[in-house]
């Protein structure tokens, strides 16, 4: 079991696509252990980019980060990085495959709807920065035992 960081970034929000992504996690068999509306702080989007400080799309995107309001989720489940990635589609929405959320949404990278942790350190840094322990809650659902083995 894994968990892993999700943020329907300020597009998707004001697009009214929070059902429709939260919709295809669900859907997928992902259960949803955080889920909280917020804005990020400057800081906390500084954090979050740190390792981008520097290139030239680093600034835009910590002012589109904290423009609005975003949706953020902790997605628990198994290899839920992987799955959440492969749910998202690539970076820039033009490479993206249609049926995943970029593809079929997206047009530009800078606005490209949502965020997925890349790697399970990442996801655990990153749940950090947006969820406390208490935060985050583990249980079973009455579906969960038709979704495996
Ligand atoms: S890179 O190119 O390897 O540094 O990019 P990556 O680690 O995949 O993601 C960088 C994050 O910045 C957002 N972003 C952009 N990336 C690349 N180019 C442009 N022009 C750009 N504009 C914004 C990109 O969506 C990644 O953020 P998240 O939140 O992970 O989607």
């Amino acid at each position: 079991m894994e968990r892993t960081l999700v943020i329907v970034k300020p597009d998707g929000v004001q697009r009214a696509l929070v059902g429709e992504i939260i919709k295809r996690f669900e859907s997928r068999g992902l259960r949803i252990a955080g889920m909280k509306l917020m804005r990020i702080s400057r800081e906390t989007a500084e954090q979050h980019y740190a390792e981008h400080k520097g290139k030239g799309f680093y600034d835009g995107t910590v002012a589109y980060m904290t423009s609005a309001p975003v949706v953020v989720l902790c997605l628990e489940g198994p290899d839920a990085v992987a799955a959440v990635r492969a749910t998202v589609g690539a970076t820039n929405p033009l490479n993206a495959a249609a049926g995943t959320i970029r593809g079929d949404f997206g047009l530009n990278i800078s606005r490209n709807l949502i965020h997925a942790a890349d790697k399970p350190e990442t996801a655990v840094r990153e749940l950090a920065l947006y969820f406390s322990e208490a935060d985050m809650i583990s249980y079973e659902r009455a579906a969960d035992k038709w979704l495996k083995e």
